[in-house]
């Protein structure tokens, strides 16, 4: 394969700010790896360099390690070099029992990722959601350690409010470059708190403490986690649950002529904050699709129809 550096330069790209990497803007999500067929997994990570994404999302709780395991086997029966991918993954979640930020933790499980992914380091550490018990002080210690060891490059959050990371920014002595979200045209919350300000309806219940905004004033980037995730599945072609904005995805798509799976990706890329989207399918057919959205700019009056359509309101 040539070199995925150029094939990630046709791609509409993102830098994220405090790490000076430059990022596909659609990240392949690698929640769902075990979907796939253990043997279909070095194609699938070559098709999806082949489309220009170089960003591979992983966390050590997916597939209770598998993931991570099955991506680390898969890559050395690439043509991509490591060098020429950026992989980030999150620890910090105990499955079902309880959150985890302490350092003794953190240095452990980066142990484990780093062994199942067969690699020397990571480029991006994220805590996977915020812990009622962290010390920040403690939780700042396993960053310094692990960057110092050149185990880890950079650093972020996942799931993290303002203030949270405010907090931790007070003993870390490294930047916090990224906060991983849920964001969707249905799951949209960080954004009708903002239209909605200072309503009484639904939309303007403080839930995310500005994030969005915060983040843009910060330099940190967001990342979009279930971008097509609605009420049962996908909200795509989910008529029962989501009648109006299928109709009005369709009627964009067909403008266009994409699916609707470009369109709902083409929402979220259009927000001028360069949110970075991780993709979670694991069809090459879909994945071509999202990555289509890189090249179309919705309209503002498109962008708006579709954010009513999911039912939000405009005060
Ligand atoms: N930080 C966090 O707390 C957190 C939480 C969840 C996820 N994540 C990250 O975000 C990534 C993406 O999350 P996700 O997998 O839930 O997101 P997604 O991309 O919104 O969902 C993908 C799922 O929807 C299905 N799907 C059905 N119709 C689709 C369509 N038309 N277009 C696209 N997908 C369709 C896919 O099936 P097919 O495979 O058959 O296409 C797949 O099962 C994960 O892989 C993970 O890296 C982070």
């Amino acid at each position: 394969m040539s070199n995925i550096k150029e094939k990630v330069n046709r791609m509409k790209n993102i830098t994220i700010t405090q790490t000076g990497l430059n990022v596909s803007a659609v990240g392949l999500g690698c929640m769902r790896l075990t979907e796939l067929d253990e043997a279909a997994l070095p194609r699938y990570i070559e098709k999806s360099a082949e489309l220009g994404i170089n960003f591979f999302d992983h966390a050590d709780i997916y597939g209770g390690g598998e993931c991570e395991r099955r991506f680390g086997n898969a890559l050395g029966h690439t043509s991509l070099k490591r060098e020429d991918i950026i992989i980030q993954s999150k620890c910090g979640i105990v499955p079902g029992k309880m959150y985890d930020l302490s350092s003794e933790y953190i240095l452990s499980a980066v142990d484990g990722i780093l062994g199942r992914l067969k690699t020397d380091y990571l480029d991006i550490l994220l805590l996977h959601r915020p812990d009622a018990l962290i010390d920040p002080e403690d939780t700042a210690k396993a960053f310094d350690t692990l960057y110092k060891a050149g185990k880890v490059l950079h650093f972020g959050v996942s799931n993290f409010r303002p203030m949270q990371i405010e907090l931790l920014k007070k003993y870390a002595s490294v930047p916090i470059a990224v906060d991983q979200l849920q964001l969707s045209i249905p799951h949209s919350v960080m954004i009708s708190e903002g239209i909605e300000a200072n309503m009484t309806s639904d939309g303007a219940v403080d839930r995310t403490g500005d994030v969005l905004d915060y983040c843009r004033l910060n330099g940190i980037t967001v990342q979009a986690w279930s971008p097509f995730g609605g009420k049962n599945g996908s909200f795509i072609d989910d008529n029962e649950g989501y009648p109006d904005l299928n109709w009005v995805l369709g009627e964009t798509a067909a403008k266009y002529g994409v699916s609707k799976t470009t369109i709902a990706a083409a929402w979220i890329l259009r927000h001028p904050a360069h949110i970075q989207l991780l993709a979670g399918t694991m069809d090459q057919n879909r994945l071509e699709d999202i990555v289509k959205a890189t090249d179309l700019t919705l309209s503002k009056e498109e962008w708006y129809k579709l954010y009513l359509a999911a039912g939000h309101i405009l005060p």
